[in-house]
């Protein structure tokens, strides 16, 4: 499935890019779908505010249930100071997760894709278990940044397997917040743990190696296009004060050979674990 030019960049780089995985299709089904959850999502939470900025997930029930189903997030800038919605509610959405990928017809129908398999077997996972589902916005205007991190640090295991599949649902430019990685990032060391005790979450600092400042590049991809990368791979998105949203679609896949830590947050407990769709 993928070019040895690919595959290469992977093993070098951290990451690679490729093309037209996505349909037209597939695309404006995810889209109308992600846009029904939104319209139909009933809010009931006390926090459903997304940020990396300080980590602030502890004690936060919402977003802990969010593991098994699926919850929608505001963005940061949501609201004014005097509470009310800065633009309207369907356009302050961050992020939908973290279980689209077996709960929504739609996003299991295309999260399981065999395709998705023959690539995740090119990168070396040979029994591949999708953890984590996320829609994200990225909204015009306020679509909030996401500070530099490895993936890993979410989906420990021993040894570090996690590879993330990232979909451009839509044009990621410059202008509209794309993600940046650090090519070569992933040959670094995991500088943080996520890790749950019940319900308290804490980041735990593992190495101190600064973040990327001047060795980030930009990756501006059409919709459609898959980028695969490393759990060690450093990546960040920046604020998105454009007129357009950003919209992407993930998933995060470990190996099940490798032992999946008892401490990361999220567990699969209720739902299935399990890999992509395999055609006979
Ligand atoms: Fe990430």
């Amino acid at each position: 499935m993928l070019s040895p030019k690919q595959l290469d960049q992977f093993k070098t780089d951290g990451y690679t890019v490729i093309e037209n995985v996505l349909s037209p299709e597939h695309l404006a089904q995810m889209k109308t779908r992600a846009a029904g959850i939104v319209n139909e999502w009933k809010e009931d939470a006390d926090n459903p505010i997304f940020t990396t900025k300080d980590n602030n997930r502890s004690n936060n029930n919402y977003f802990l249930n969010s593991a098994e189903n699926i919850s929608c997030f505001y963005e940061e800038e949501a609201f004014d100071a005097n509470g009310e919605f800065v633009q309207k509610r369907e356009d302050c959405i961050n992020k939908i997760g973290h279980a689209l990928h077996e709960l929504d017809l739609t996003f299991q129908t295309i999260s399981h894709l065999p395709l998705l398999g023959e690539i995740a077997k090119d990168l070396g996972l040979e029994q591949p278990e999708l953890r984590q589902s996320m829609y994200i916005f990225k909204q015009p205007r306020i679509g909030g940044v996401v500070n530099w991190h490895q993936d890993a640090t979410f989906f420990y295991s021993d040894p570090i397997s996690v590879i993330t599949f990232w979909f451009a649902i839509e044009d990621a430019t410059l202008e509209n917040g794309c993600l940046w990685v650090e090519p070569k990032g992933h040959l670094g060391p995991l500088r943080e743990r996520f890790n749950r005790d019940d319900n308290i979450t804490t980041m735990d600092a593992l190495d101190d190696t600064p973040w990327p400042t001047e060795s980030g590049v930009p990756l501006e991809v059409k919709a459609g296009t898959l980028v695969c990368f490393h759990g060690k791979l450093p990546h960040y998105s920046a604020p998105n004060r454009s007129e357009k949203s950003r919209q992407a679609y993930t998933l995060h896949v470990t190996d099940g050979r490798c032992h999946y830590a008892e401490s990361n947050w999220l567990q699969t407990k209720t739902l299935p674990l399990r890999g992509f769709d395999i055609i006979d």
